[in-house]
């Protein structure tokens, strides 16, 4: 039977995975499972800030470089995740913030080398970045991170700007979760897209997470939301996908599930703009879902034992 590499390749778009770098290296099921469903790979963990830059100016890419040459070696594209977040931060970093031995002057030379360091590392090699992660909250302000507090609102540019200039041919992306419809949340995204471009800054797409969970509904207004974007000349991507449940699933949960999933990949699908779609990890095996949600879990297309569930087939009909 055909992947959905293999599908999704006929569609001229993406089909991408989170990557658990120690499943990927002790795991062969999981291993093979990556390399023949999967057109593109995003690290789960191990772009981020606090595995690549662990003590100041001390850089260690080689998990992330292990996952660049598996791709490679597999003729798969690399989602870069993350710049900017205010997660997985190194405890040099928030600790220097916190104590006040880092000032604003200070962190946002840290955030320029930190940027240009690590874009730089994986020039040519990563075809979305995603520079800024999770910056506005509910409400359409913007977080009140360290970022914000310190450097005020212009650090987004700032990233971006530095970000086209280690790599100016790498898409640069603004990401974030709960912004599947059209709401105060992705109408923030929407209207700093639009600002940012008027001012020639560089950022080029939006990436919608979804992490849904069916007892929240889909959002039917996606497709609506996404194409708002394209019609801004951005591209759009699903980056994040997982679609969680409380456990144990039944036919009828996993039925919704694959619904969950079809929706989001047609929604992809029907905006020209919607270069990659991808899912956050496929097993059940290993999904960041039962750590972080209390009692839910399933959320992957395939069990814990990489059989296929309907949200598999539903993706692949809908390929
Ligand atoms: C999660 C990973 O899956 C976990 O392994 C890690 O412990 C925490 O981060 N939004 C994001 C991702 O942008 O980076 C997060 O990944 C999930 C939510």
């Amino acid at each position: 039977a055909a992947s959905l590499r293999d599908l999704a390749d006929r569609r001229h778009v993406l089909i991408g995975t989170a990557v658990d770098t120690t499943a990927l290296a002790e795991d062969s099921a999981y291993r093979a499972t990556t390399a023949r469903e999967f057109s593109s790979v995003t690290a789960e963990n191990v772009m981020k800030w606090e595995v690549v830059e662990p003590e100041r100016g001390r850089y260690d890419f080689s998990a992330a470089d292990e996952l660049v040459r598996f791709a490679r070696a597999h003729g798969q594209q690399v989602r870069g995740h993350t710049l900017l977040w205010h997660n997985q931060l190194p405890a040099w970093l928030t600790e220097g913030v916190a104590d006040g031995s880092i000032d604003a002057k200070e962190l946002r030379k840290i955030l320029r080398e930190h940027i240009t360091a690590e874009v730089t590392h994986f020039k040519g090699r990563i075809y979305q970045w995603d520079v800024v992660n999770e910056v506005f909250e509910e409400d359409g302000s913007l977080r009140d991170s360290i970022w914000l507090q310190q450097l005020g609102p212009s650090y987004i540019a700032d990233a971006f700007r530095w970000a086209h200039k280690a790599d100016p041919k790498a898409k640069l992306f603004m990401n974030d979760y709960n912004v599947e419809g059209v709401n105060a949340k992705s109408t923030a995204y929407y209207e700093l897209a639009k600002k940012l471009r008027a001012q020639g800054v560089p950022v080029q797409g939006m990436g919608v997470q979804a992490h849904l969970d069916i007892q929240y509904g889909f959002p039917t207004d996606l497709a609506a939301n996404l194409a708002r974007f394209d019609r801004l000349g951005l591209q759009t991507a699903i980056t994040e996908a997982d679609v969680r449940m409380f456990t144990p699933s039944d036919p009828a949960k996993l039925a919704r599930q694959a619904s969950d999933y079809r929706g989001l990949l047609a929604a992809c699908l029907a905006t020209k703009g919607c270069a990659s779609f991808t899912v956050w990890g496929f097993t059940d095996k290993y999904s960041w879902v039962p750590g972080t949600f209390e009692g839910e879990g399933e959320a992957n297309i395939l069990d814990a034992d990489f059989r296929h569930k309907p949200a598999y087939a539903a993706l692949r009909e809908e390929l």
